[in-house]
């Protein structure tokens, strides 16, 4: 029987394949990678952040099914992958890189490391899903080298909805009057919304200026923050949410599309302005 094999260099076209040894799923997964559209166009930049190399040793927090966590496990010494979820240390990890990675469950706030232990940590959408983000920090500041590098990959919410309830335009106005019922009363409620719908513990979202503000009181020196998705993808996916939500009374996920890959590839090349919608941001440990 064909099996179909991870690739020992990150390969963009199918980011985050894990094999799992079901012929369809695998092909599906060899052709068009992790299920998470977003992930998947954001991968290269969160990637180019982290900056894996061989001789490090790399966290990733909140690794969920583990595509960043194997992904960066191909070019790093050792790549751990933490979660809380049940059922973690069961993915199963590809043989080529069997001995550059683990997973492991873990309780909260207090990591299984000792001090000064990675070269550097990535926690991708995680700080919206924990109660105490300055616990936390303090945490991964622990578990990282001095001059270590943190990642942190964050959404500042849906801004193209914000400005159209800032700015009213007539499609806006048009979409309240036929939606008179489920019309979000203002853009902070549509936020609460979103954060209800993906399991986030926040009622807001943080915003670029109170995250960096936060980090530099947690230790960390000065953030560079950078903007993932074009302006293009990030407005389709805002206003796909929000009509969704007006129709059909929930927010329709991205997660099951990774098969328009490719078309949003093509939209990404030719829409170059960046949206306020997804960061990046890095920071430095510093003493
Ligand atoms: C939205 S998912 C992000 C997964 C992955 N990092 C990504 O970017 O696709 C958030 C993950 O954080 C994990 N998580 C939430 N609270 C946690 C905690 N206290 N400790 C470790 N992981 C946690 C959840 O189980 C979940 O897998």
């Amino acid at each position: 029987m064909f099996k179909f094999k991870i690739s020992s260099d990150i390969r963009f076209r199918n980011f985050g394949f894990i094999p799992s040894g079901y012929f369809l799923r695998d092909l599906y997964g060899w052709l068009f990678g992790h299920r998470n559209l977003i992930k998947r166009l954001q991968a290269r930049d969160i990637i180019n952040a982290i900056d894996p190399r061989q001789n490090e040793k790399i966290l990733d927090i909140g690794c969920g099914q583990g595509h960043f966590t194997v992904e960066i496990a191909k070019k790093s010494q050792t790549t751990i992958g933490v979660d809380i979820a049940e059922g973690i240390d069961l993915i199963k990890i590809p043989e080529t890189i069997s001995d550059q990675m683990k997973f492991v469950q873990v309780k909260g706030v207090s990591l299984p490391f000792k001090d000064d232990t990675f070269d550097k940590v990535l926690a991708s959408a995680v700080l919206g899903t924990i109660e105490n983000t300055e616990e936390f920090l303090s945490e991964w500041r622990r578990v990282l080298k001095p001059e270590g590098k943190l990642v942190i990959v964050n959404t500042s919410g849906r801004p193209p909805i914000a400005m159209a309830y800032k700015n009213q335009p007539w499609f806006f106005k048009f979409l309240r009057k036929v939606y008179i019922k489920k019309f979000p009363h203002n853009y902070a409620d549509f936020e609460r919304v979103l954060n209800n719908n993906f399991g986030n513990t926040k009622s807001k979202f943080p915003q670029p200026n109170e995250l960096k503000y936060i980090l530099a009181q947690n230790g960390f020196g000065e953030t560079k923050v950078e903007q993932s998705l074009s302006s293009a993808t990030g407005n389709f996916i805002a206003w796909h949410q929000f009509i969704g939500f007006l129709r059909k009374g929930f927010i329709p996920s991205v997660p099951g599309w990774p098969h328009y890959y490719y078309f949003f590839r093509v939209v990404e090349f030719f829409s170059k302005t960046p949206c306020d919608f997804c960061h990046i941001y890095i920071s430095k440990h510093v003493q």
